[in-house]
């Protein structure tokens, strides 16, 4: 398997632990990835906390992400946040397309496509969530939706040189204690897959791909041992160490 593909386990924290609980949780990852030479953490905390969680993983292996950003440098866009600046701020990753942006903000495959290549040109790495709702899914839609919404990205992320990363996410998987079965991710995995494939074989080779939604303690070890599952995108789970350490120990790594 290609290097780049090692486990990768993300904590999306969502607009919760916004300033000084943030560093404790914080502190927990780092305690438990020292234990895991061979998985990659990463933690997004909320643009507030930003800061102060970069010099508390400072000389750890645990990466720093945005869970957002705008694809303009600098400007006028009074309360956004530009690549640059979260660069600058010690992040090295960004979630773009969370399903919740695209939800909740209104954004369009065409926007994440943007925010994706302003991610790469500032030297963020990309974590770009796909995925369809319980209605999409139960009209057969599933494919054709994610299909679509990794098509936008596509070109993008076949020209960067660094390895991206997609997380598949069923919206109705999302915070609600329901999880895609292993069968059920992977055949969404497979295809996400073979449509990287089909652009270039070295970019479906170097892309992970993560599975998230109600990743839990208890399910991770059987999401994970997916072949075409990479990792996972945690979101309720990864605000607790404990919880989110057992996740990351349950990777192939
Ligand atoms: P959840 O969130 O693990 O709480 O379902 C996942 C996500 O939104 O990334």
């Amino acid at each position: 398997m290609h290097p780049s593909r090692r486990p990768l386990i993300a904590g999306n924290w969502k607009m919760f632990h916004g300033g000084r609980s943030s560093v404790e949780l914080a502190s927990g990852v780092v305690a438990f990835a020292r234990e895991l030479p061979s998985v990659d953490v990463v933690v997004a905390p909320p643009f507030t906390a930003l800061a102060a969680i970069a010099e508390t993983l400072d000389g750890s292996k645990v990466g720093l992400a945005a869970q957002n950003l705008y694809p303009k440098d600098t400007g006028a866009f009074t309360g956004e946040i530009s690549a640059p600046f979260l660069k600058e701020c010690g992040c090295a990753w960004a979630i773009v397309g969370h399903s919740e942006r695209r939800q909740v903000f209104g954004e369009t495959d065409a926007f994440v496509a943007e925010k994706t290549a302003a991610a790469l040109a500032s030297d963020l790495v990309p974590i770009v969530c796909v995925g369809e709702t319980l209605a999409q899914r139960e009209a057969g839609e599933t494919l054709r939706i994610v299909k679509a919404q990794v098509d936008a990205v596509l070109d993008v992320i076949a020209r960067a040189s660094t390895a991206v990363a997609v997380a598949y996410e069923p919206v109705w998987a999302i915070g609600t204690g329901k999880t895609a079965g292993p069968a059920e991710a992977e055949e969404v995995h497979a295809a996400i897959r073979s449509w990287l494939e089909r652009k270039d074989p070295a970019l479906a080779a170097r892309t992970r791909i993560l599975y998230g939604g109600s990743v839990k303690a208890d399910n991770a070890a059987s999401l994970l041992a997916c072949p075409n599952v990479d990792g996972a995108l945690v979101g309720g789970a990864s605000l607790d160490p404990g919880s989110f350490g057992a996740i990351a120990r349950a990777t192939k790594g």
